[in-house]
This record gives C-alpha cells, sequence and structure tokens, in this order.
C-alpha cells in the first residue's frame, strides 16, 4: 500500500468556555507522515469512539486523565490496521485498537496497541462497543460499584447510550432483577419496553418524577447523566443501596452546574454512592469480555451503534451531536473505506 505524503488531523485550537462547543473548538491540519522507527507501526485508522468523556478531557482541570494540550491532536480511541511494520509484535493487516487520535494515520509504538481477534460471527466495531471500554464500564460498574444482587432493582440512567444500554441488559440477565432504565424520548422507551425492561421512563415527560416513585425504591442505580435527576433517584434509594457514579453527562456541557441536594439520603438510608473510572479495571478485562461475549451468544446482549460517515469530518459534529441525545448505543465516527462487513448489524 503506498501511503499518502501528508497525514490530516484534527487539533484543539482553543479551550472552549463552559457551555456546548462548537466547530471552532478544533482546527485541521496535515503534516508530513511520519516514518516508523524500530518497534513502531504505522496504522491506518478505520473507526473512531466518539465520547462524553471527550467534552472533560478538553478543560484543564484535574483529572484521572491530563487534558489535551491546546495545537495537540484531538485525543480518540478507535480501532485500524497495521500498514506497515517494523515491529515483531504486529504485522501488516492486523486490527489493532487504541488511543488513535482524530487523525487518518497513527505512528507509534506497537507495543502500547492492543492486537484484536475479530470475534466468533462478530463484528469488528464491537471491540468499540460491548467488548470495548463501554462493555467494561457497565460490567465493572454494575457488579463492582453497585454490587448488584439477584432480586434487586436497579435502575440506569442515560439507558439507551453507549454504556446504558449494555448496563441495562446485563441487569434484565441478572437474577430476576427489576429494572428501571431513564431516557429522553418516547423511541427509546419503546426500545427498552421490547427489551423487558419493567419500568422504561422518559424524563422529558411531564409527570416523570410520580412515575419514577411509582416503581418503588431502588437497591442500585447506574448513573450517567448527574444534575436534577440523580435528585430524584436519591429520594428512592433503598436501605444499604448503592449509586455508581458512572458519568454526569447532563454537567459536561452547561452553563450552570446542578448542585445536588438530597446527599443527606446517603445518610439515613446507610446508603453509598461511589465514582469509577473504567481503565483501573484493565487488568480483569477478560472477565468481563467473557461475560458480556457469553451474553450477547445467547441473545441477551443486543447491541446498537450510531454510525457517523464521513471519516475526519464527522468528529466534531459526533462530539456536538452526543449531547443531544439522538444516538441509540455507541457512537462511532467510520471512515470512508472501511468495509460494511466490519459494521453491518
Ligand atoms: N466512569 C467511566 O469509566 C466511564 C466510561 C465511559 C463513559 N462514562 C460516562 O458514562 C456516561 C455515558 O456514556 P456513554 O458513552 O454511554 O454516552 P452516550 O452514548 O452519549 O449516552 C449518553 C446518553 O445520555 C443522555 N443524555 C444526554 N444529555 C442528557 C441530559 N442532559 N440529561 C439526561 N440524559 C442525557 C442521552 O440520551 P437521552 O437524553 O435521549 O436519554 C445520551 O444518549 C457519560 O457521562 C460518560 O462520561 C464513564
Amino acid at each position: 500500500m503506498t501511503l499518502p505524503s501528508n497525514n490530516k488531523r484534527i487539533l484543539l485550537a482553543k479551550r472552549p468556555e463552559r457551555g456546548p462547543i462548537n466547530q471552532g473548538t478544533f482546527r485541521k491540519d496535515a503534516t508530513p507522515l511520519k516514518t516508523p522507527g524500530d518497534g513502531e507501526v504505522v496504522i491506518k485508522i478505520e473507526l473512531l469512539s466518539t465520547d462524553a468523556a471527550m467534552r472533560m478531557w478538553l478543560v484543564d482541570t484535574p483529572s484521572y486523565i491530563p487534558p489535551v494540550k491546546v495545537g495537540e491532536c484531538m485525543r480518540a480511541q478507535g480501532l485500524g490496521r497495521v500498514v506497515e511494520s517494523r515491529s515483531d509484535r504486529l504485522k501488516v493487516g492486523d486490527l489493532v485498537s487504541g488511543t488513535l487520535g482524530w487523525q487518518e494515520y497513527w505512528v507509534g509504538p506497537a507495543r502500547v496497541l492492543e492486537k484484536l481477534e475479530t470475534p466468533e460471527g462478530g463484528r469488528e466495531i464491537d471491540h468499540l462497543g460491548f467488548l470495548g471500554i463501554s462493555g467494561m464500564t457497565a460490567y465493572f460498574g454494575m457488579f463492582d460499584v453497585g454490587r448488584l444482587k439477584g432480586g434487586e432493582t436497579v435502575c440506569i440512567t442515560g439507558a439507551a447510550g453507549s454504556v446504558g444500554l449494555i448496563a441495562t441488559q446485563i441487569a434484565l440477565a441478572h437474577k430476576n432483577c427489576k429494572v428501571i432504565a431513564i431516557v429522553g424520548s418516547q423511541e427509546k422507551v419503546d426500545l427498552l419496553a421490547k427489551m423487558g425492561v419493567h419500568y422504561p421512563l422518559n424524563y422529558k415527560v411531564p409527570g416523570f418524577a410520580g412515575r419514577l416513585r411509582a416503581a418503588g425504591g431502588i437497591d442500585v442505580v447506574f448513573e450517567n447523566v448527574g444534575g436534577e435527576i440523580l435528585d430524584l433517584l436519591l429520594a428512592q434509594i433503598r436501605p444499604h443501596g448503592r449509586i455508581a457514579l458512572c458519568g454526569a453527562i447532563s454537567q459536561y456541557n452547561t452553563t450552570k452546574p446542578y448542585g445536588v441536594r438530597l446527599t443527606p439520603q446517603l445518610i439515613t438510608m446507610k446508603a453509598k454512592m461511589e465514582g469509577f473510572i473504567a481503565f483501573d479495571y484493565e487488568k480483569r478485562y477478560p472477565e468481563a469480555r467473557v461475560y458480556l461475549a457469553d451474553l450477547a451468544k445467547r441473545g441477551l446482549l443486543k447491541y446498537d451503534y450510531h454510525i457517523v460517515q464521513g471519516g475526519l469530518d464527522g468528529c466534531v459534529p459526533s462530539l456536538i451531536d452526543l449531547f443531544a441525545g439522538n444516538n441509540v448505543g455507541k457512537t462511532v465516527v467510520q471512515f470512508p473505506e472501511v468495509e460494511e462487513r466490519n459494521t453491518k448489524l
């Protein structure tokens, strides 16, 4: 394969203010494609993951990961194929995942990439979905942080999103658990009802709080959205309940952060609220993958993707759109030449 002399990228142009980001937050450039050194490979990027956390990576505040620097290629997880190799670990044609960034090619040490095998009967894209970080987040959040037990009532927020859709199906498959799933449209309510969710609730319609109360108490919350919804959930937490704080998507783009009021419920209910980061469980990813692949094989985990076409041109719009809630399942940007068999549902 003849490689181009230039690599097109999208860089962070300036740190955004509070509130929604726009095209002006980023800028495009083209830079000479690096020649790989010893132990290095060139990866042609095929699919990039668009994640809510990317909004947080633009802000210079203390976090589990340093912010993207102004002028740096925007950080993003992705899948790609080895097109040149000077490493014994990877050969041309291998499929890999890693922090590849918003660019057409990635050049660097093979040791920081994960070599992937396409799962039996599966699609390569699943490495960005239930076999990727979304699946790992759902599994460890539900079982290690939420400590979900059989027969309990579990509530998932952002339940039709990338992580939420997996968390919801884990809960549905788990020993007679009762599942409350919170989403932002009737279409998503219908989807979740079809899956067997006991209480699929739309937080955007009048009477939502009353419907949530009517569902009874909650033992485990898998929390993706934060803000006012978290207060409503705190009001419903049962004694010794657990709230696994996965994300707070309602707060990432807001100009006025919401101050959660009902934390005293944690005292009276002797309940626990705990944040977690899925990357901390890296050594145990194989355990989660075995569990989730088995659920999928048994037809208990059906997974959808929101595929944005256009390669690099799709990156910024996909991130802006993420906060509008238009996605069901994982948002992924696809580069033009990716074969349909890798992504087709
Ligand atoms: N802790 C970790 O290690 C970890 C790892 C991955 C992701 N996360 C976090 O987990 C959360 C979910 O991630 P994801 O990848 O599943 O995101 P996603 O696919 O974008 O799904 C998030 C969903 O949240 C809903 N949402 C958006 N704005 C909202 C608002 N203001 N109020 C209520 N719901 C809103 C949207 O759907 P509807 O509004 O239509 O329901 C959207 O589909 C994010 O907060 C992310 O940062 C954490």
